[in-house]
């Protein structure tokens, strides 16, 4: 293993582990071909799909192929698979119900750093950094809110008019990007829906671009595949 040819979101971890890794740390055989499903070609370690015998993958980052599409169930949530990074150690989801055709098709549920705990497989967060001390979690994907209210306020700030693709029969509909100070909302507004983009939207964006930042998609870390048993196992076999 190769420290300085690792990808620098590897590097601290792999430092991390040699410090505190023993005898929880043994590699474990995973060898099975990639498996595939429409698009994604190259499903390997840790992901799997449902069918691929039991030895392959690990059970927590199961995929589903349904329809010739690569399905990760997250939660409540199904969400279709646009690829899947394995030099940034992220996978990159859209809700199943956002449609291309479909300005005004909207994500079922919401998601937000509340629905992720620490001991989840998947994290709203990566660290970028060459050793752990020197490193800065940041997220890997912001949020787009979805307001109505009863009235319209002229400068609402932040915000962008969903309207045409979405119109409310009474009232306002509009999204806010970024972040969303609870006394910033009216008494007669209310949230609707909260989801994530890792796509850039600016405050100048139309209801299009924010519909085209849905259809992109987010992105998730996997990095915790490497969190075993109170340990972060190596991150490289280094026959892989
Ligand atoms: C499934 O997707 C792959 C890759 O996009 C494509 O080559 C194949 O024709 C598709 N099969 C079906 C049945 O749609
Ligand atoms: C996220 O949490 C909220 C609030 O508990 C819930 O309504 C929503 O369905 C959750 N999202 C998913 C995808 O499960
Ligand atoms: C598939 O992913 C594995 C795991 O990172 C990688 O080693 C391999 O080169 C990839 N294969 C292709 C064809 O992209
Ligand atoms: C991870 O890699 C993918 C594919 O190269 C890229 O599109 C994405 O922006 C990267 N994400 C981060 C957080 O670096
Ligand atoms: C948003 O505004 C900036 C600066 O005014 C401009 O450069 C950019 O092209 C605009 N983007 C869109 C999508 O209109």
């Amino acid at each position: 293993m190769n420290i300085r040819s690792l990808p620098s979101p590897a590097r601290f971890i792999v430092l991390l582990v040699l410090g505190s890794c023993c005898v929880a740390c043994h590699s474990k055989d995973h060898h099975c071909e990639p498996s595939s499903c429409g698009d994604i070609r190259n499903i390997s370690y840790p992901f799997r799909l449902n069918h691929d015998p039991e030895k392959c993958g690990d059970s927590r980052y199961n995929l589903f192929c349904e329809n010739n599409l690569t399905v990760l169930y997250l939660y409540s949530g199904k969400y279709n698979v646009r690829s899947i990074n394995y030099e940034n150690y992220t996978i990159r989801v859209v809700d199943a119900n956002v449609r291309e055709d479909n300005c005004a098709s909207l994500p079922r549920y919401s998601l937000a750093s509340y629905n992720f705990s620490d001991e989840d497989p998947y994290s709203m967060f990566l660290r970028r950094g060459n050793t752990f001390w020197d490193s800065e979690r940041f997220e890997l994907s912001k949020p787009i809110i979805f307001i109505t209210c009863e009235t319209r306020q002229v400068n609402e700030p932040l915000s962008v008019d969903t309207a045409p693709c979405i119109d409310v029969s009474s009232g306002h509909s509009f999204i806010n990007i970024g972040s969303l100070i609870a006394s910033d909302l009216r008494d007669s507004c209310r949230i609707e829906l909260m989801v994530l983009t890792s796509s850039w939207i600016g405050t100048n964006s139309s209801y299009i671009d924010i519909h085209d930042g849905l259809l992109y998609g987010f992105e998730l870390s996997w990095l915790r595949s490497y969190y075993r048993g109170g340990y972060w196992r190596e991150l490289f076999d280094s026959n892989r």
